[in-house]
């Protein structure tokens, strides 16, 4: 197990913007996983630890070892390419081989080696059968082999779920992240799927045009977005402008666009927001911890009168828009016994203290 650090890493192509200062400290047997949008920046920090792309500036820490500019044979990491980059009229076995083979190791100990990844994977006797006549999934499965068959002290993959369809990526994602537990190997994942981030990974690093907009645990990152894109990126969220109204002791009261008066701990605010009165923050409120309030709740602290707009029934819940005066409301009620709502028909929300998170 080794730790990965990039020290105020950046990459520039020509004058264009890849990534730009990326400072993290990935953990020996950690699963470190970069999120974003496309175009943000993830397969140029991969490539950069991988060994395909060198920094502009910046260092790369494997351990004790300094190998920003080391060539990729000489890093020993095991790389998952997103198309897989399989070599098609080669065997399962001879795919899985090549690496070896480039490392110039006996026959009896690759043909060793092969059999034992093949094995790992569930491919144990597929390694007669020649790429083309493989799935999608199982092509995946011989990427996976290939990378770690070289024995690698990092796992890359990116975003290597990302040709299969929905059933098989959700299986192949348990899959993975049981081989990483077993092998208790470092490894970074790519991907711009959030669910797949946040079921998979200790940590995340989520990005957006070249820079890092935070990194923790999912539990983190969902419950405690430092900004907005990262609150409406991972999951859905109620984003809400507001002005501080008052600041007693632990509790903020933001009045909303709307009108209506939203109440909060101090202690569930970014650090980039001000909590002083009269001064602007996001609100931001997650849909599936808005519970509806009782007739005689109304005029409570946090309780809020809207109009439906729309509902839906999902089968494990049943999902809100709604509006509060000119303000949009999305709700979403889990469990069995909800009742849908028609057009204009009138609904009271009711919105726990300790789900009120202030963002920038
Ligand atoms: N080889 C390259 N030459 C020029 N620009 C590149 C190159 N690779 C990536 N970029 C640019 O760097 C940015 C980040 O790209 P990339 O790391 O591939 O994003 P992601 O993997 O998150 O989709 C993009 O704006 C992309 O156009
Ligand atoms: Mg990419």
């Amino acid at each position: 197990m080794i730790e990965v650090r990039l020290d105020k890493v950046s990459k520039q192509f020509g004058g264009a913007r890849g990534v730009e200062n990326v400072d993290i400290h990935i953990k020996p047997g950690e699963f470190f996983t970069f999120l974003g949008p496309s175009g943000c920046g993830k397969t140029t920090t991969l490539r950069m630890i991988a060994g395909f792309y060198y920094p502009t500036e910046g260092r790369i820490m494997f351990g004790e070892n300094n190998v920003t500019f080391t060539p990729p044979n000489k890093r020993n990491t095991g790389m998952v390419f997103q198309n897989y980059a399989l070599f098609p009229h080669m065997t399962v076995s001879e795919n899985i081989a090549f690496g070896l083979q480039v490392r110039k190791q006996s026959k009896a100990e690759i043909r060793e080696k092969v059999a034992r990844a093949q094995k790992l994977v569930h491919l144990d006797g597929y390694g007669d059968r020649r790429i083309d006549q493989l799935s999608g999934g199982q092509q995946q499965r011989v990427a996976l082999a290939r990378a770690l068959v070289i024995e690698p002290n990092i796992l890359l993959l990116d975003e290597p779920l990302s040709n299969l369809d929905a059933k098989l990526r959700e299986e192949t994602r348990l899959e993975i992240k049981r081989l990483q537990l077993e092998l208790g190997i470092t490894t970074i994942y790519v991907t711009h799927d959030q669910a797949e981030a946040m079921s998979m990974s200790d940590r995340i690093m989520v990005m957006k045009d070249g820079v890092v907009q935070q990194v923790g645990t999912p539990h983190d990152i969902y419950n405690k977005p430092l900004n907005r894109f990262v609150a409406s990126f991972i999951g859905e969220s109620n984003l809400w402008e507001g002005t501080v109204e008052r600041v007693e002791g632990g509790t903020v009261h933001v009045r909303t666009g709307s009108g209506s008066l939203v109440t909060g701990f101090a202690e569930n605010a970014s650090p980039e927001c001000r909590l002083s009165v009269g001064g602007q923050v996001t609100v931001s409120v997650r849909p599936e911890s808005i519970r509806e309030a009782r007739a005689e709740e109304r005029g409570q602290e946090n309780v809020l009168a809207a109009k439906v707009v729309m509902s839906e029934f999902t089968g494990v819940s049943v999902n809100y828009v709604a509006q509060i005066g000119s303000m949009p409301i999305k709700a979403m009620f889990i469990g069995p016994g909800q009742r849908m709502r028609g057009r204009d028909e009138d609904i009271l929300f009711a919105i726990p203290k300790e789900s009120v998170y202030f963002v920038e």
